[in-house]
């Protein structure tokens, strides 16, 4: 490990987020995320997930506190300045986004082209991505000819095409079957070792249980848990039980229904969570947002 991986690609210091029709999505969130980490969002739906990434992603922006995304402070971020912000992630949706009518190499080339690679690069890299995730015999095909799963890992090439420091993904294994959820987190997992620092919210707690990788939970807009330092030290699999202590919290979520939590072990999964080194943090008392509150760096 050198000592780049240890620095923070991004941090979160007491952000809130509150949309314009009072929702608040998000409450003094205080998270870092090293470079080369593997990062589990999980939370009932509507905890805040996806305002988490849109905040990284710069697409929306908070009410309060900093955050920092590899050398940029997003507050002080200026409207030229966000498509280089972007350059250094690689976003990848539930709902694909792909271009229908393009192909599939041209979808990936697409995401070279806005950035002015030249055709020599863009051939060779995009060969390159689609390889990485398996379709590189159906570069001539189009969106509508492909399963779920291949669409998604489509997406993932493009995603990876400009060697982003990061991939961003919003429940990338939503609308694909199990297996295919596997082969894609998978994916992500390889890309992940060869230094791409990856986040991905997920609905999926086998997955999440299975991988080992660090989990934070967000409940109500705020963090809840998070195994940070735990799961990625050794780079040995977190043990079960730690994601099934999780799991308890979410017992609504829409495919909760899937992994019952057995009656009266919360407290001892819970327990076990806290001596393997997971952070159970108390709820923050409510405080109003307001942008003076904004830390400098
Ligand atoms: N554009 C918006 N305007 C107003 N409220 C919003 C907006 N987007 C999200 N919200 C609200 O903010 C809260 C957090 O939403 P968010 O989309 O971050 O949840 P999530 O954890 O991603 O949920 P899911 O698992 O269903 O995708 C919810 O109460 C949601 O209704
Ligand atoms: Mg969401």
């Amino acid at each position: 490990m050198t000592s780049d991986t240890a620095a923070p690609l991004i941090e979160f210091r007491g952000v809130y987020k509150a949309y314009d029709n009072g929702t608040k999505a998000l409450t003094d969130v205080n998270l870092k995320i090293n470079k080369g980490e593997f990062v589990f969002v999980v939370g009932a739906s509507g905890a805040g997930k996806s305002t988490f990434i849109k905040l990284i992603i710069h697409e929306e922006k908070p009410n309060a506190g900093e955050i920092i995304v590899g050398d940029y402070k997003l507050s002080r971020l200026r409207r030229r300045q966000v498509p280089k912000l972007r350059r250094t992630m690689g976003i990848v949706f539930q709902d694909f986004r792909l271009i229908r009518n393009m192909t599939v190499f041209e979808n990936v080339a697409f995401a070279m082209r806005v950035v002015g690679a030249s055709k020599k690069d863009i051939r060779k890299r995009v060969f390159y991505a689609l390889n990485i995730v398996g379709l590189n015999e159906k570069a001539r095909n189009y969106p509508d000819e492909l399963s779920g799963g291949e669409q998604q890992r489509v997406a993932l090439a493009r995603a990876l095409v400009n060697n982003p420091s990061m991939i961003i993904a919003d429940e990338p294994t939503g609308n694909v079957d199990p297996t295919m959820s596997y082969e894609i987190v998978d994916l992500l997992t390889e890309i992940n070792k060869r230094g791409t620092t990856v986040i991905m919210v997920t609905h999926e707690h086998q997955l999440v249980r299975d991988f080992g990788h660090r989990v934070v939970m967000i409940e109500n807009g705020m963090i809840v848990a998070d195994n940070a330092g735990f799961a990625r030290e050794d780079g040995e699999k977190a043990p079960i039980t730690l994601e099934t202590a999780v799991f308890d919290d979410v017992k609504n979520t829409a495919d909760a229904e899937s992994v019952p939590a057995p009656a009266g072990q919360a407290d001892d999964e819970a327990a076990l969570a806290i001596d393997s080194g997971f952070v159970l943090t108390e709820p923050q008392p409510t405080k109003e947002a307001s942008d003076d509150e904004t830390e400098e760096l």
